[in-house]
């Protein structure tokens, strides 16, 4: 078994549909792919590029990003709904959306949100950013609660059994303004507010990951910090070519081992 990882494939762009569309239908039926968030805002798009992976993956894990939950059509309620609709779409086509141990590793995805935790949003990145307009939350909910919500919902390891074997953790989000790769000063990055939560990083902290990967930032990092190897592997927008890499990136799985 190998384990494969591809953040924001945006299949949205038709070039990236057909990216995923044309993977080898045979040479990955032993192997796991982790895809942490940004699939489309379309559920119709959701749908086919998690049937087609579904179908060339022994297992494929999923946590939603934020394209996901964008509100766009008059029939959807809110980026609530779109959740609890994209698990019920991931439970019917067998996507994992929970801890699932598979051949002596553990894989487990981490819900979350950014929470303004690394920032707060200048006037100017409030303008700009486009979850502000296409994200709408029920009962007056903020970036804050929407997070603390959802980290709620993530599972804790076993009391029991953990012991020493591999951990992977994944999310859309990053758990640490430094997982942006060395060329990136997060001090002086403007997106850095809408990145991702410190919240996350407790998770891979409480479950002992060796390795963690993550999407959003378009911006591919490999990054070992603290004993965690982070990684970043975006597949990005067709205008994307510089930071992000149009392939699967397979993971360590054998130094992930005590
Ligand atoms: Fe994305
Ligand atoms: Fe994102």
């Amino acid at each position: 078994m190998r384990a494969f990882a591809v953040s924001d494939l945006h299949v949205d762009y038709a070039e990236n549909l057909r990216w995923v569309e044309g993977l080898s239908t045979q040479e990955y039926t032993q192997d796991v792919l982790i895809l942490p968030g940004d699939l489309s805002a379309d559920p119709l798009l959701q749908a086919r590029c998690l049937s087609a992976l579904r179908k060339r993956f022994q297992a494929v894990f999923f946590v939603p990003g934020n394209h996901d939950v964008w509100v766009r059509k008059a029939d959807m309620r809110d980026s609530w709904q779109r959740l609890e609709d994209l698990d019920a779409l991931c439970q019917s086509e067998g996507v994992d959306t929970r801890v699932r141990r598979l051949n002596g590793c553990w894989f487990v995805p981490l819900l979350g949100w950014y929470d303004f935790s690394f920032g707060q949003p200048s006037a100017n990145l409030r303008r700009r950013w486009a979850d502000f307009r296409h994200c709408r939350w029920p009962d007056g909910m903020d970036e804050m609660e929407v997070n603390l919500r959802l980290l709620e919902r993530n599972e804790g390891p076993p009391a029991h059994g953990l012991v020493e074997e591999p951990v992977i953790t994944f999310s859309h989000y990053l758990p640490r303004p430094d997982a942006l790769p060395a060329f990136v000063d997060p001090e002086r990055y403007w997106l850095l507010p809408v990145l991702g939560c410190h919240g996350l990083e407790q998770h891979i902290r409480h479950w002992k990951s060796r390795c963690h990967v993550f999407g959003h930032s378009h911006l591919n990092a490999r990054r070992q910090l603290d004993g965690v190897l982070y990684i970043n592997n975006a597949f990005g927008y067709p205008s994307e070519t510089k930071h992000v890499r149009k392939r699967l990136l397979p993971l360590p799985l054998e130094r992930l081992e005590a």
